[in-house]
């Protein structure tokens, strides 16, 4: 006869999760290292395994009906589990929990890429008639996606510089009020970028949301910011009167340059509609991704603060030098209103600025030419030092007026700094400047 074989261990329940200690609220920094995973659940190992798997057991014919009765919303509560790998997977929702933490927000979800997140939060929360304000510039993909996709389902927008004051935002709601009225819809959003890409120019989060909360609906009408250039480290919107927070992770988040993802974050009024239209279309990072997400969060504080620190650094070289017109460094405003918006938003400048060349594009061009430790690439937020020159890669879609407007100029080089050598750093833009 064979030996009785042991009863497997049953289902343990997870521990609760450690968020205070004698009063005291832990930082992000230190809940990156555990938050949102008990490894009980997966075989005690200490970091998340990657959860490879399409669909998930139910425990019974009874909880599967539960599940999808939360899912469609025939039951309130959302779902109580993990149900079908479109929903979510396990590794998405730890990576969903850490950065609800760092905005302090509810709730928040993850996408395939910052551009994913965006389209989805827009279409989630608008219909035909309905009018978006949005500050600008934008990243050209998303002022794109709002005028020329958005437009083709009836949905109108306007717009406003990014530094515009409480008057200035007083009056374009009042005509998006007006607009909304004509075509029979409502503001359905008010949509922020700060820091602008590639200017830097910041939003009055706080402006924006007085002006809001005198003209509209504030339950009808989200504060949504893409907070890609600053947060989560610099900048915490909704601290500040935003109710939701876009981001590309790709940039600092993910911080190493390979990987492509997004995220929005909030109250868990705004995240539901998000998360349904998410579950139909798709568009949730994969496993994979949310785990590589999972290990950047854990050095996020480290890697902002030290390519801050070399940016500053740089940004001192650069301002002295008599080829460099000007920079558009957020640690560096020469601007009344830029600054004031500043020192009442942000605690660090980032390390993502423009350097205006004397000269033009060829000047430009010359510059980034030489470049030898710094790479020529679009993007930012990584650990290696990235330029590029938006007017003729990332923006080169704009209108030529609308780039005017914006001070997107010809001679405008975007370098988003990162973690080495600081001194190296500013021998190769010495180098470089000197080639022109
Ligand atoms: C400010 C900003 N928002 C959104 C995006 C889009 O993000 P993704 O490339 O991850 O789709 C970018 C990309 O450069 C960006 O700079």
């Amino acid at each position: 006869m064979s030996e009785p074989v042991s009863p497997p261990t049953p289902r343990r329940k997870p521990k609760p999760e450690v968020t205070t200690i004698g009063g005291r609220e832990l930082k992000p920094s230190t809940l990156m290292m555990g938050f949102g995973y008990d490894p009980v659940l997966s075989e005690g190992a200490l970091k998340p395994p990657i959860f490879l798997t399409s669909t998930f057991v139910f425990e019974s014919a009874e909880a599967g009906k539960r599940h999808f009765e939360g899912i469609t919303g025939k039951r309130s509560g959302g779902a109580t589990g993990l149900v079908y790998s479109r929903f979510n997977g396990p590794n998405q929702e730890i990576l969903e929990d850490r950065l609800g933490v760092w905005d302090g927000a509810e709730d928040a979800l993850v996408f395939s890429s910052g551009m994913t997140a965006i389209c989805i939060l827009m279409m989630a929360f608008c219909e035909a008639g309905d009018v978006i304000v949005h500050s600008g510039p934008l990243y050209a993909a998303s002022e794109g996606f709002v005028a020329k996709v958005l437009g083709k389902f009836g949905v109108s927008y306007l717009d406003f510089p990014a530094g515009a004051t409480r008057d200035e935002l007083d009056a374009v709601l009042a005509q998006a009020k007006a607009r909304a009225a004509e075509s029979g819809g409502k503001v359905a959003m008010i949509y922020l970028e700060s820091p602008g890409n590639p200017t830097n120019a910041l939003v009055d989060i706080e402006a924006v949301k007085a002006a809001r909360d005198a003209a509209l609906d504030a339950a009808e009408t989200p504060i949504a910011i893409d907070n890609t250039f600053l947060g989560p480290l610099w900048q915490s919107p909704l601290r500040h009167g935003a109710d939701i927070v876009v981001y590309s992770l790709t940039k600092y988040a993910g911080g190493h340059s390979d990987l492509v993802a997004g995220s929005v974050s909030g109250a868990r009024r705004w995240i539901e509609p998000v998360r349904a239209l998410r579950n139909t279309m798709g568009g949730i990072c994969d496993p994979n991704t949310a785990w590589m997400l999972l290990r950047s969060l854990e050095t996020l504080e480290i890697r902002m603060q030290r390519a801050t620190e070399n940016a500053i650094k740089v940004c001192d070289f650069l301002q002295a030098h008599p080829k460099v017109e000007g920079l558009g460094f957020l640690g560096l405003l020469d601007d009344a209103r830029q600054k004031d918006i500043y020192d009442r938003h942000c605690t660090g400048p980032g390390s993502t600025f423009s350097v205006f060349i004397r000269g033009g594009e060829a000047e430009a061009f010359r510059f980034l030419d030489a470049l030898k430790v710094a790479k020529l690439a679009v993007s930012l937020g990584g650990t290696e030092t990235l330029a590029s020159h938006p007017a003729a890669m990332t923006h080169l879609s704009v209108p030529d007026a609308r780039k005017a407007q914006l001070g997107i100029t010809d001679n405008l080089v975007r370098i988003s700094i990162g973690i080495e050598d600081a001194d190296d750093l500013i021998a190769d833009f010495d180098q470089a400047l000197a080639a022109i």
